[in-house]
Order: C-alpha cells, then sequence, then structure tokens
C-alpha cells in the first residue's frame, strides 16, 4: 500500500466543537460538515459529533442524505437552500431545516405541497452580496412565508464577509442590517461563522454556525489555531520511498528548479499534488521528519515530493513524514502557498485514506 495517509484525530474535533460551544454559553451550534466534512469525511465527524452536537450544516441535499444516514434524528441546515423545486419535498422527508435565499426559491416552496412543514432560515443579504434578500425584501418574505402551510419554524440567518478580519468595517455594517430585522417574529437566529464565534460575541444569536475551527485551523491570518486554543484534526504523513546523495550544483525534480548548494542528501517522500499537496509550495516551505522540520527540494510533483535532509544525517528510508498536523501546521502552508486551510482541507483527494484515530 502507498504510504500516505490522513489520520483524523476525533478527540480534537470534539474538544473543538466544544470549545466553539465554550465561545458562546447557552447558544446551539450547526457543525458544519459540508465538502465531506471539510475533507475529513462526513459520515465518521457527524458519528463522532452526533451525541455532541445540536445539528449539522451541509451544502446539498446529497450532503444532507448523507448525514442522515449516520443521524437520523439530528437537526440538519441546508445551507443554500433547495437548488430545484422537487427538492423541497425530499428535504421535508429527510426532515431538514432549509435556507431561503431568494425569491425564486420562496416560490418554489409555496408552490409546493409538502407532507410536513419544514423549518425555514431566511437569508438576509446583510452585505457580502452573494445570497439573501435585501432587508426589505426580507420583510416581505418573511410577511408571506408566516401563514404558509409549507412553513414551521420561520428564522433569520447570515453570512459575514469579512468576519475573519477583526474590526473590518463591514461586520459592524452587516451586525446593524441583522439586528435592524430583529423585531420580526422569529423563532432562532443565526449568523456566526468560526471566526464571529471567536471574536464577535454581538454576533452569536442563537445558533452559531462553526466550520474550520472544528477541524482546528484558523480562520484568521494574525492569530493561530494554536493561540485559539484548537487542536489540529487532521495530519497528513507519508514516509520516504527513496533517498540520494547529490552533488553540489546538480539538480533536483521537474524543471531543474533546485540546485544543489552543497552536496546534499535529497529524500523522495510519497505525497505529491495528485494526493492535495499544493504543487505552488514555495522552497523553503518545510515538512516535519523524527521531529526536524526540513525543506522542500525541487517542484511538488504529481505523486512524491523532494526534501533536503542534508542536516538531518539520521533520516532513513521509511521514516514518517508529516505534510501537514500537529508540527506542522495547516495554516502555516496555507499561508505560503497564498491559500487559505480550508482549501488544503478540502482538496486531499480520495486516493487518501482516512484513518480515524482516538475515538
Ligand atoms: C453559510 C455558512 N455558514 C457557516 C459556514 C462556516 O464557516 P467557517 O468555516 O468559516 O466557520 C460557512 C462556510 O463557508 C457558510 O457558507
Amino acid at each position: 500500500m502507498r504510504p500516505l495517509v490522513a489520520s483524523v484525530d476525533l478527540a480534537a474535533l470534539r474538544h473543538n466543537y466544544q470549545l466553539a460551544k465554550q465561545c458562546a454559553p447557552g447558544r446551539k451550534a450547526f457543525a458544519v460538515v459540508k465538502a465531506n466534512a471539510y475533507g475529513h469525511g462526513a459520515p465518521a465527524a457527524v458519528e463522532c459529533l452526533r451525541d455532541l452536537a445540536d445539528g449539522f450544516a451541509v451544502a446539498s441535499l446529497e450532503e444532507a442524505e448523507q448525514v442522515r444516514a449516520v443521524d437520523a434524528n439530528a437537526r440538519l441546515l441546508l445551507l443554500e437552500g433547495c437548488f430545484e423545486a422537487s427538492e423541497y419535498a425530499a428535504a421535508a422527508e429527510l426532515g431538514l431545516d432549509v435556507a431561503i435565499q431568494g425569491e425564486a426559491q420562496a416560490a418554489a416552496l409555496l408552490r409546493t405541497k409538502l407532507e410536513r412543514p419544514l423549518n425555514v432560515w431566511l437569508k438576509l443579504d446583510s452585505g457580502m452580496h452573494r445570497l439573501g434578500f435585501c432587508s426589505d425584501a426580507l420583510r416581505q418574505c418573511h410577511a408571506r412565508l408566516k401563514a404558509a402551510a409549507q412553513v414551521g419554524e420561520l428564522n433569520l440567518m447570515s453570512h459575514f464577509a469579512c468576519a475573519d478580519e477583526r474590526g473590518h468595517p463591514l461586520n459592524e455594517a452587516q451586525l446593524e442590517q441583522f439586528v435592524g430585522l430583529l423585531d420580526l417574529d422569529f423563532t432562532h437566529r443565526s449568523f456566526a461563522n468560526s471566526a464571529a464565534v471567536l471574536t464577535l460575541s454581538a454576533a452569536h444569536m442563537d445558533w452559531l454556525r462553526p466550520g474550520i475551527m472544528l477541524y482546528g485551523a484558523t480562520p484568521f491570518a494574525e492569530l493561530s489555531a494554536e493561540a485559539l486554543g484548537l487542536k489540529p484534526v487532521m495530519s497528513l504523513t507519508a514516509k520516504i520511498i527513496a533517498i540520494r546523495d547529490v552533488p553540489a550544483g546538480d539538480s533536483v525534480g521537474y524543471g531543474a528548479g533546485w540546485v544543489a548548494p552543497r552536496p546534499s542528501r535529497i529524500a523522495t517522500v510519497s505525497c505529491g499534488y495528485a494526493d492535495g499537496y499544493p504543487r505552488t509550495a514555495p522552497l523553503g516551505t518545510c515538512v516535519s521528519i523524527r521531529g526536524h522540520r526540513v525543506p522542500l527540494a525541487g517542484r511538488v510533483s504529481m505523486d512524491m515530493l523532494g526534501v533536503d535532509v542534508t542536516d538531518l544525517p539520521d533520516a532513513a528510508l521509511g521514516d514518517e513524514v508529516q505534510l501537514w498536523g500537529d508540527q506542522v501546521p495547516i495554516d502555516e502552508l496555507a499561508q505560503a502557498c497564498g491559500t487559505i486551510g480550508y482549501e488544503l482541507l478540502t482538496k486531499v483527494t480520495p486516493r487518501v485514506p482516512r484513518r480515524y484515530i482516538n475515538d
């Protein structure tokens, strides 16, 4: 078997969910498990959190079905609502909560005859301008839906554009838009993603929607996951599958882009961009071997990457190599590559087996 595994620490996942709840005592929290629980495996994440989480949130009916297969009763929110009119009946059958993010969705819901009413989350476009009603339109929609037979609870939700930038003026402006609607009769309100859970208590409302923090990565550029008390959930671990000495002046890897500045020892590691390791990782990016950080040497290939172990003479064939995890924070790698932990986690490809630990 190819030596590459994404280990998923379920105890860390539970710790991070509990930390989200501790940030907002008395509030409930949908654990956001869309995109296969940010690459960690939704069925295992749901199984792990089912006795702890107040609910789950996903991006599609297909993802909701996956969660339902594990937890028949959990409160389960469809964050973008239904994409086709025919999905409302299926959503009702699955007992979902659905977002209504625009006029077309509201009209489709009102045209549908349902066996049982759906809990609806009216989505306010409070300033992100991606999904949702503006305030006036939301008021009108609230009036139309509040007595509709298809609607159970009528709730309010919105989403921040810049909660990861503390003090960004849009945060206050979005909050103001949201609060401006609280004279309407809603059963529940929800606004906070991870960044807002961690730093914007005025946005906590009734239901939190933490995603990235559950997986132990930070939403902030300048606040590390460790400083926030989060524990990394995924570690991506490969092995050294070859070692060679390279004379000074010789190059390593595709494009001959890395040239040995001295007689060097190069280890080849069983992980590449087809596994989800970013090809954009710049030289100087580190992996961890035997608890030591060693830099990449040469471009990341499809199935392998090279590292310079000249300063780690003990490094040997078969050694474990941590690409990210507790020794190489995923956020550090993401920043070096000009991206975010979210992207790296969700792009770990299906060919990487997930192994669940600390159940
Ligand atoms: C509507 C909505 N709520 C909550 C989240 C969770 O956000 P985060 O992962 O930043 O906590 C997302 C993620 O994109 C989202 O789209």
